[in-house]
């Protein structure tokens, strides 16, 4: 095993002098005449450690065997390095090749993939620069996820993967069943595993408003499904959500909670994966580390569903999706708002009641809904949420007019009945965070192993 001290990102502060053994998978090899340079790395660095290797020092048959891809050891003496980049280099005097990787048939060779072929080798693109990158922050941002929350006294929870409730009605859920339905009778889910039909979880906010109601301040962090059929940059089937969720929270205290939320990610991640941030800006987007600093930094815009609509009206722009009150706000249009009109994150709130989910709480103009979804250039929605309705005379009704069955949501309507008081939360979808920390446009190249309609390789 690695000791922490052994790690590449460890070496690499290390002093000239000191015997260590680096270990890891050769990304480049380059000869020259009496020396081999290799590039090595064990995942935990933006930087190869350069280990220099004289001719004469391992067998020709061995250095045959150090071609990219191969898993080694080397134990040797650290030296100052002239290369830049770098103050120290290792000078091998022992090389162990745990694995070889045969150049004839490794994919993943020196020159530069696209993303979309890295994709199709899921296995090994983990070993790649740029998903080092992607990885280490997706790692970082985890961690400022529960350092944000901890800090603030919330209480983590694991909400249920399994769930047989639809907590956004919008029924795109995935079934779990262990009936077989090939056997082309009517299905009776009394038989069923869980003597009903159950799915796996769009959301964990109903679970999550259980607990506020017992713990103030709650969050979750886990995955969450959905069926929908969108083959889009920004969708994903199996995704994480965090949602937290606030007793004695409205909808202006959910907001600030939000913004506060995005800004202290983005500041954790900046000081965390500095160099990893700069890689990501390199390669993919010149403005990266500038436009996540302004973010950090300035406040938020807010504005009405009816004011974005009129904003939008006014804007001179064709939409594919034409506008006016009453209908959702499509990818389009929230675009326009923060990327065009804006420039800067922007809070759209109290939506048509229509259009959003039955627990958001009724508005006293009857018309909308205490919502809210927080928009950023290049995303779109990156966090939706609400107040929650906690009426329950107004909550029944609410569900009623979304023609839902009332029986199966009997405690979701008794926490209205038993010490309920005014709730909020939201969800922030954890990979268009990620998309948005590192600039990369595809959802599928921010998560290990994407699902989406027709692929679940790996
Ligand atoms: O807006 P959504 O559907 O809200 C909820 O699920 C609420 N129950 C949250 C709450 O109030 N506790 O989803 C929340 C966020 C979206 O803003 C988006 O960032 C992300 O989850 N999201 C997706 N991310 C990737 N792929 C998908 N298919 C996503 N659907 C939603
Ligand atoms: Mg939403």
């Amino acid at each position: 095993m690695i000791q922490p001290d052994s790690y590449t990102r460890s070496l690499l502060k290390r002093s000239p002098g000191e015997t260590v053994t680096a270990r890891g998978w050769v990304k480049t090899r380059r000869d020259s005449k009496n020396v081999h340079f290799i590039q090595l790395n064990d995942g935990s660095s933006t930087t190869d450690l350069q280990v220099v290797l004289d001719a004469g020092v391992v067998s020709e048959e061995t250095v045959a065997k150090i071609t990219t891809g191969a898993c080694l050891s080397v134990e040797g003496e650290l030296v100052a390095s002239p290369g830049k980049g770098q103050s120290v280099e290792l000078k091998a005097r022992t090389v162990t090749i745990w694995g070889d990787a045969d150049p004839e048939h490794y994919p993943l060779q020196k020159k530069k993939h696209n993303l979309e072929t890295l994709r199709e080798i899921g296995h090994l693109r983990t070993r790649s620069n740029t998903f080092g990158a992607v990885f280490r922050v997706r790692n970082a941002l985890a961690m400022a996820i529960h350092k944000f929350f901890q800090d603030r006294g919330f209480v983590y929870i694991h909400a249920p993967v399994i769930s047989s409730s639809d907590a956004e009605g919008a029924g795109q859920m995935f079934q779990v069943t262990t009936l077989d339905l090939a056997a082309g009778k009517p299905a009776d889910f009394t038989q069923d595993f869980f003597g009903r039909r159950t799915y796996l979880t769009v959301s964990g906010q109903l679970e999550a408003e259980i607990f506020a109601l017992a713990f103030a301040n709650v969050y979750t962090f886990g995955p969450t499904f959905r069926a929908e059929n969108s083959n889009t940059p920004r969708h994903l089937a199996e995704f994480y959500m965090i949602e937290p969720e606030m007793a004695f929270c409205d909808l202006k205290d959910n907001q600030d909670l939000a913004e506060a939320f995005l800004k202290s990610q983005i500041e954790q991640v900046l000081a965390e994966c500095r160099p990893d941030l700069e890689f990501l800006q390199k390669w993919y987007d010149p403005e990266l580390i500038k436009t996540l600093e302004h973010v950090a930094t300035s406040s938020f815009e807010r504005m009405t569903y009816t004011e974005a609509i009129a904003a939008l009206e006014k804007s001179g722009k064709t939409f594919e999706f034409p506008v006016h009150w009453g209908v959702d706000l499509q990818s389009e249009h929230e675009r326009y708002l923060t990327e065009e009109l804006l420039k800067k994150p922007v809070i759209v709130t109290d939506y048509p009641r229509e259009i959003k989910a039955f627990y958001m709480r009724w508005n006293d103009d009857g018309k909308t809904v205490a919502a809210m979804d927080v928009l950023v250039p290049r995303i779109g929605e990156i966090i939706g949420g609400s107040q929650r309705e906690e009426r329950g005379d107004l909550l029944q009704q609410r569900m009623e007019q979304h023609g839902m069955d009332l029986k199966p949501y009997w405690w979701y309507l008794d926490l209205r009945r038993f010490g309920g008081v005014p709730h909020a939360g939201f969800g922030m979808g954890f990979e268009r965070m990620m998309m948005y920390l590192t600039g990369m446009k595809n959802i599928r190249d921010v998560i290990p192993f994407p699902r989406t309609p027709g692929s679940a390789e790996f």
